[in-house]
């Protein structure tokens, strides 16, 4: 199973940004973790970073074929890319939205997702471990869908 992780503008800066809210590990860091962790499930991970609205459309459309699910923090982009939720809801994948920070308990404008009402699920407010949660939930979509493979068989 293919899994891909994206996250948006800003979060190349973890361990920098803001570490009493973001961590002190860089992303670099958490890939690391990440990809090992993923290899535990199972998971082939392919990690991808972008500050570009459109790089990660771009990113997000190619992911259609190429991975059996995304796990996806469109981090500030979160609040108002319709582009991005669009492409979102486009591709025929579950995208797992997933955000460091629990976004409902930070400034008004953080709570609301634009990408959350097409997203498969949300994660937010576990750190790092989001990822790892996320990772065990596309493990589970994955198995599901074996499930569904045998019953048709
Ligand atoms: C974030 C939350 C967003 O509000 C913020 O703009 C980010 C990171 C998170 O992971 O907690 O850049 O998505």
């Amino acid at each position: 199973m293919n899994v891909w992780v994206i996250n948006g503008p800003n979060l190349n800066m973890l361990g920098r940004r803001e570490p009493e809210i973001y961590g002190r590990e860089s992303l670099e860091d958490i890939n690391r973790e990440i990809i090992a962790y993923g290899e535990k499930l199972g998971l082939n991970v392919t990690c991808f970073q972008s500050n570009y609205e459109g790089e990660l459309v771009e990113k997000i459309q190619q992911a259609a074929g190429n991975a059996d699910c995304v796990i996806l923090n469109p981090a500030a982009y979160s609040h108002y890319s319709i582009a991005i939720r669009d492409a979102v809801a486009a591709v025929d994948l579950p995208v797992i939205e997933v955000h460091l920070s629990n976004i409902a308990a930070r400034e008004e404008f953080r709570h609301r997702s634009v990408v959350a009402p097409v997203a498969y699920g949300q994660i937010s407010g576990f750190g790092k471990h989001g990822y790892f949660l996320a990772l065990e939930a596309a493990k589970m979509l994955g198995a599901g869908k074996e499930e569904e493979h045998a019953a048709a068989d």
